[in-house]
């Protein structure tokens, strides 16, 4: 019998671990993204293990919701008009991680010049982003669900209809990816520092899918670029 994690996917086979799934600790964890045994369900046939009930994203939810944050401002939530009208409303930090991939993709094709424009943008536009006035865990947690409630879905319909197939494929790595973030994140709420203790950081550069463990997965389970691809995350702060 084998049991699919509902936030990442990653499969726990009996056979192989020669474990029942049942007789695992309730605090036993999913070894990709953290999430808790609960969220696993049983495999059916073929069936994607796309986030089943996702227990996880309505704690989060709920959390947004009791730290009174009920409207974040989204430049997609009321679907773009146009390119420029959208790119209008965009805050300085988003056109500062916008830039920031931007610089990336020169990177990537080997446009250095492009590259370092766009990182000098991205620099730029970090350092007028005004600070959030009590940013918490609550507020992420609240940012990452409307991404996964209204964002995906509005950018999903926008490729759609463009007949965007790269952006469709770019919305699903992204939104398993903030599937993911979004459980990891309600972990950190429940343990604090203790799940970050002692171990480390590592963030996919390609799709950004977030791994907590003392080393990076051979293949990322949401992009599957192998280890090195993997980035360690420095100078964290142990407050
Ligand atoms: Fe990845």
């Amino acid at each position: 019998m084998r049991y699919v994690c509902s936030v990442c996917g990653y499969i726990y086979d009996e056979g192989r671990e020669k474990q029942a799934f049942s007789e695992l600790p309730d605090s036993w964890r999913c070894p990709v993204c953290k999430a808790a045994k609960a969220v696993f369900v049983p495999e059916s046939g073929g069936n994607e293990p796309k986030a089943a009930a996702a227990p996880v994203r309505s704690e989060a939810a709920e959390a947004a919701k009791s730290a009174g944050i009920s409207q974040v401002e989204t430049p997609l939530a009321g679907g773009p008009s146009s390119a420029g009208e959208g790119l209008v409303k965009l805050s300085a930090g988003e056109l500062s991680a916008l830039c920031s991939n931007l610089a990336r993709g020169c990177e990537k094709q080997y446009r250095e010049h492009e590259a370092a424009l766009f990182r000098e943008l991205a620099d730029y536009f970090a350092a007028v982003t005004p600070a959030v006035p009590d940013a918490d865990t609550a507020g992420l947690a609240a940012l990452l669900q409307q991404d996964l409630e209204e964002g995906y879905p509005a950018v999903n319909a926008a490729a759609d209809a463009a007949g965007d197939r790269g952006t469709k494929r770019v919305c699903v790595w992204g939104e398993r990816v903030t599937n993911m973030l979004s459980s990891l994140l309600a972990q950190y709420q429940q343990e604090g520092e203790a799940l970050l203790a002692d171990t480390e950081i590592w963030v996919c550069t390609v799709c950004g899918f977030t791994y907590v463990g003392d080393n990076p997965p051979e293949l990322c389970p949401v992009c599957k670029v192998p280890a090195w691809k993997f980035e360690k995350m420095e100078g964290r702060d142990s407050a």
